[in-house]
């Protein structure tokens, strides 16, 4: 039996690759793009390993989709691939229609049309299992409760509304036309082979190179934080055993301001990393103009996944956080690599118009 992995060499997906293969020995294909967010360099310690085949391809190439799916008989589709920044969504939406909507879509047809050649049974045992993300479900006020799964949908940013269009896709496969599918909707995630853009690790690099730590607005935006390697063992919990359909939400109740997610971040670098002046890295927080429509709150109530598959995250904030920023200290090559040409350019974009 072989599991098929889409966005393999991204944050999640590598994250999930390397669990996946440490848990078991089923292999992995990993279909990936390569856009600036996939990384090899994540993989490395796959090289020699042949029960991982990684595939440079795009999902919404049908025929080399539908040739894998058939090639390796895939039994299960787990898809992470996608435009994941919601300020890249905003200066250019494009990327995220194409990838997360229409890429998304010709996937789905080429695993229908694979799942429709093959035998009953093999047809009951598969499973094309989407990864989501809660910020589908909009932005809570401050005494709301968490997003339970039968939240409605009111996407706000082009990266959520383009991931909301995917879900109702696979949402659609199953309905129409029995396609077994599972839907994951999952809180921020953090934690080893995070990409620089996003507000943790850019604020662990952004810390050790002396440089600004941006909080966007008054920084009381709150999100829930899920170590994401909770993340990898809840997917891998609800292949195994959730039901066909269902949708779950994956969360580790771990609501956090981003300006004390930020000064969290100082006060560990301060002790596992002291400034040479002596002086708090919170010296570095500056305040910078809001992202356009910035979504408040988000926070997921997972007690479905805890009640139906008995899945619980292993790590609190506290604990997760501080393996990362050791994480992020221990491997400032990966850092270094990853800051190239095309992430500088980023960088000018974002924060360039931004004034302090
Ligand atoms: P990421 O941006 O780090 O990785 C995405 C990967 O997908 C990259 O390796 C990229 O090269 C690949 N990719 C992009 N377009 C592709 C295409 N057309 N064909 C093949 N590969 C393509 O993203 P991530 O943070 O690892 O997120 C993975 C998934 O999890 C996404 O679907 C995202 O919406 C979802 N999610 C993320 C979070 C989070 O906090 N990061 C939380 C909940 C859900
Ligand atoms: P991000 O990591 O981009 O994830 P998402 O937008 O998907 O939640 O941002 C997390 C929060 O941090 C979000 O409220 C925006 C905020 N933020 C900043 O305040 N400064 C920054 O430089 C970045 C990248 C994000």
């Amino acid at each position: 039996m072989t599991i098929l992995v889409t966005g393999g060499a991204g944050f999640i997906g590598s994250n999930f690759v390397l669990d996946w293969l440490a848990e078991n020995d089923e292999p992995v294909v990993n279909v990936d793009k390569l856009t600036y967010a996939g990384n090899l360099e994540n993989l490395a310690t796959l090289k020699d390993d042949n029960r991982h085949l990684f595939v440079k391809a795009d999902i919404g190439d049908y025929d080399v989709m539908l040739d894998l799916l058939k090639q390796h008989a895939i039994r299960a589709v787990v898809n992470f691939a996608a435009e994941s920044h919601v300020d890249r969504s905003i200066h250019g939406p494009e990327d995220f229609i194409q990838t997360n909507i229409v890429a998304s879509f010709r996937l789905l047809e080429a695993v229908r049309c694979y799942w429709n050649s093959l035998e009953a049974q093999e047809q009951q045992n598969f499973r094309f299992l989407h990864v989501s993300t809660d910020e589908v479900y909009g932005s809570l006020d401050k005494t709301d409760p968490p997003f339970l799964e039968t939240h409605q949908y009111q996407p706000n940013s082009p990266y959520s509304a383009s991931k909301a269009a995917s879900d109702h896709l696979v949402r659609a496969y199953h309905h129409t036309y029995g396609l077994p599918v599972l839907t994951t909707n999952c809180s921020n995630n953090y934690g080893p082979y995070h990409f620089p853009e996003k507000l943790i690790p850019l604020c662990i690099q952004n810390a050790l190179l002396g440089k600004d730590l941006p909080i966007y607005g008054d920084g009381q935006q709150i999100r829930d934080w899920l170590y994401v390697k909770d993340h990898c063992s809840a997917i891998r919990r609800v292949l195994a055993a959730g039901q066909l359909g269902e949708v779950y939400n994956v969360g580790g109740w771990n609501e956090k301001a981003n300006l004390d997610v930020v000064n969290t971040l100082c006060s560990i670098l301060d002790e596992l990393n002291p400034r040479s002046d002596g002086k708090s890295y919170v010296e570095q927080i500056t305040y910078v103009t809001d992202r356009p429509g910035h979504d408040r709150r988000y926070a997921i109530d997972a007690s479905k996944l805890e009640r139906e598959l008995g899945w619980k995250p292993a790590e609190t904030f506290e604990t997760g956080i501080r393996k990362t920023v050791q994480w992020y200290l221990d491997h400032q090559s990966w850092v270094n690599n990853v800051l190239s040409g095309e992430y500088q350019t980023w960088l000018d974009k974002n924060y360039a118009g931004r004034s302090a």
